[in-house]
């Protein structure tokens, strides 16, 4: 038999058949699919409503989610709370994820500085992310950055084209992309940040309203 090589595996391999999402929380703690088990310090999964209207999917975990365990809790989280609240969005409506469960970083004195997963990474920690989908079943996904949206939605998907819109894909009755809420951080002074910061509460928006949409359907 064919030996299959380290960069095949996927996490699926680690996903007990029929388990629950706590079950599936706890097994994705001893998740060795990528060698990225090795940089972090514990995988870091979603959290949030068992069965939230809306997903919000990050990249990977940072050095602060990292530590705690737990996605979108340091300055990215920061923006996401301040973005959601100006948007009219309840975190306990929201379930938020990334598409890696992992921190991948490397040294640089004595921080340690983010490093982008590769396309093996994110192939091989999907199952993960299909499997919340599957069993949180939200109304609304919400890709943020170019790293879950080339995952999710294909390798050619722009963000900054197409942002902010009803997008066609079976993941959920509703899928919209935006950037990352670092992206935000990382804009060169403070008028261009405010303008951006503007662009995803108002992107935010469409999903409070796609959101509203779908609890009148369903009522
Ligand atoms: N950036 C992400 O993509 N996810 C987090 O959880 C934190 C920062
Ligand atoms: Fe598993 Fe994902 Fe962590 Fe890789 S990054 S070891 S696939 S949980």
């Amino acid at each position: 038999m064919k030996r299959q090589s380290k960069s095949q595996r996927t996490a699926a391999e680690f996903i007990p058949p029929g388990a629950s999402l706590d079950e599936v929380r706890r097994a994705a703690a001893g998740c060795k699919a990528c060698d990225l088990w090795k940089l972090g310090t514990q995988t870091v999964f979603g959290e949030g409503a068992r069965h939230a209207k809306v997903m919000f999917i990050g990249e990977q975990p940072g050095d602060k989610e990292d530590l705690a365990g737990k996605p979108f809790v340091g300055p990215a989280g920061a923006v996401l709370d301040k973005a959601l609240a100006a948007a009219g969005i309840s975190r306990e409506d929201i379930y938020v994820t990334n598409a890696v469960k992992h921190f991948k970083w490397e040294p640089r004195g004595k921080r340690r500085i983010h490093k982008k997963p590769n396309a093996l990474e994110v192939a091989a920690c999907r199952p993960w992310l299909d499997r919340e989908i599957e069993l949180t079943q939200p109304e609304v996904v919400v890709v943020m950055g170019a790293t879950a949206a080339q995952a999710l939605l294909g390798r050619q998907f722009k963000v900054t084209q197409q942002r902010g819109r009803l997008l066609d894909s079976n993941l959920a009755p509703h899928v919209i992309a935006t950037v990352h809420p670092s992206s935000i951080l990382r804009a060169p002074d403070d008028e261009t940040r405010h303008a951006e910061m503007a662009s995803f509460i108002d992107d935010l928006r469409v999903v409070a309203r796609a959101m509203k949409q779908r609890t009148r359907r369903a009522a």
